[in-house]
């Protein structure tokens, strides 16, 4: 039977792990943590649920950052309040992570000017899409692309850096021998957890 891992009994452990297969996500795109779904909710109280591409995670802020076009559906339900989750669950590493808290959205302040700097000019063309995100379209095809260059102040205006501030953290670890889920909320500036049970 494999070794147990570190973090099996150890709290503070398992939120580090949490934050480094996160950071590990957002960095490597073979990783389960770089797509989590993210929930948010409509004006009418209804949960949405999308895949996002997670660009950044730091745990000593303890923040998030995915990129959307700021003309689209999510963008609307951040803005109105800001409440958002992110699920990732990692079939080989068995842990499942689920985050919540409140989003903000950058579109243009320095936040969103790195967050654009950094991103590669095949990611930045999705935001100049013409009609906008979730338009009815006559046929699947009717919609289009701009340039790299020539349109790319175009995209710029749609696009949104998003920083989520974790607030709870809940974390599962599947084992046979017992699995292990820890809860962490956030207490100022540092972080406050139990073990509950799965
Ligand atoms: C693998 C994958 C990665 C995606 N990454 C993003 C992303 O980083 N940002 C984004 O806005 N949409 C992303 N999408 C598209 C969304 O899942 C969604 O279909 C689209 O943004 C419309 O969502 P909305 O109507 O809730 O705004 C991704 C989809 C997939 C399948």
């Amino acid at each position: 039977m494999d070794a147990l891992p570190s973090f099996y009994d150890d709290l503070d452990g398992f939120r580090a792990e949490g934050w480094r297969r996160l950071a590990e996500g957002a960095g490597g795109r073979h990783s389960p943590f770089h797509t989590p779904a993210l929930a948010t909710v409509d004006a009418a109280g209804r949960p949405r649920l999308r895949t996002v591409v997670l660009r950044a995670a730091e745990a000593r802020a303890g923040t998030l950052r995915f990129h959307c076009d700021r003309r689209s559906d999510k963008a609307r339900e951040l803005a109105r309040g800001g409440h958002a989750a992110l699920h990732v669950y990692d079939p080989r590493g068995k842990l499942q992570l689920r985050v919540e808290g409140r989003a903000s959205l950058h579109h243009d302040d320095a936040t969103a000017d790195a967050a654009w700097a950094g991103s590669q000019a095949m990611s930045r063309v999705c935001y100049g899409l013409t009609p906008s995100p979730g338009t009815a379209l006559d046929t699947g095809d009717a919609y289009r692309l701009p340039g790299e260059d020539a349109e790319a102040r175009l995209s710029r205006e749609n696009f949104c850096a998003v920083l989520l501030r974790a607030e709870r953290l809940d974390l599962l670890y599947l084992d046979r021998r017992g699995h292990r889920r820890a809860v962490f909320s956030r207490d100022g500036e540092a972080w406050r957890g139990t073990w509950v049970a799965p």
